[in-house]
């Protein structure tokens, strides 16, 4: 890991209005790419367990999947902010049990800061994290650890009760120290008004254009997950159907005796 990155957690807090670029990343191959590409942070959501592992929900993933993620992005891209996403169940049960597990993150994975869901009622939780010296950024609207409690993947803070609780979230995790937010399928006029209300960036994802910045998962925008596509996720290449075509091309290849060739054998 390079001592020097190109992005702190810090810096990053001082980039509000700056429209940053970050990208979801769970392997070193990716990583590699992504740090090229200019990407300003990466997130090693616990989103893997979906695109990468197959599951249904991220709520199964745990701390040796995601630290073993992290490492291969932090080996991928030593010179990017790399954050660690903790996994249900990581930071909930007790503040021992999340500085411990976040601290797994800075001190075996290599990670520069962490990202836990949650709004008011994680304030002081995130409060002590920070204090331990473990950058934190924050992440409310649709939290997808909370699956079970919304009932499915749905728009947050519609209503005005909704709506009061995520604006009191978003204050209390910049008064606890945040170094940004995740705002996930918020809308945008909500969005655009939180992100008024603090001053650290805002990180949308499903949140209009109006945020500090934005996250996708990079498998949505390359064609690599083949499972729901919300509305809000941009396509920028079909690689799963570059992928199957190269399959099927090797296959045939391989049937019809044309590989390997003699140039292609010893
Ligand atoms: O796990 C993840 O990929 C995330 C992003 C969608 C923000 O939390």
């Amino acid at each position: 890991m390079s001592p020097e990155k190109a992005l702190s957690a810090r810096r990053f807090a001082s980039m509000k209005g700056k429209r940053i670029a970050v990208l979801t990343a769970y392997d070193y191959f990716t990583a590699r790419l992504l740090e090229a590409a200019g990407v300003e942070a990466l997130l090693v959501g616990d989103s893997v367990n979906m695109v990468y592992h197959g599951q249904p929900t991220t709520l199964s993933a745990d701390m040796p999947l995601m630290l073993a993620h992290t490492k291969a992005v932090v080996r991928g891209a030593p010179n990017t902010l790399v954050i660690a996403d903790m996994p249900f169940l990581s930071y909930q049960p007790s503040e021992r049990d999340a500085i411990y597990n976040a601290g797994l993150f800075i001190k075996e994975a290599g990670a520069q800061a962490v990202k836990l869901e949650g709004g008011v009622e994680m304030a002081p939780l995130v409060k002590r994290l920070v204090e331990v010296g473990i950058p934190v950024m924050g992440h409310i609207g649709l939290t997808p650890q909370s699956i079970h409690r919304f009932g499915g993947y749905s728009v947050q803070g519609r209503d005005a009760a909704k709506a009061s609780y995520l604006t009191q979230s978003a204050r209390a995790l910049a008064g606890a120290g945040v170094f940004g937010m995740v705002l996930e399928a918020i809308p945008t006029e909500l969005a655009t008004e939180i992100t008024g209300l603090v001053s650290v960036p805002t990180i949308g994802i499903g949140a209009g254009p109006h945020t500090d910045g934005q996250v996708m998962v990079i498998n949505d925008i390359v064609g690599l997950f083949e499972g729901f596509q919300p509305k809000f996720v941009r396509r920028y290449a079909e690689l799963g159907k570059l992928l199957r075509e190269a399959a099927e091309a090797y296959v045939r290849d391989v049937k019809e005796g044309t590989f390997p060739s003699a140039e292609e054998s010893y």
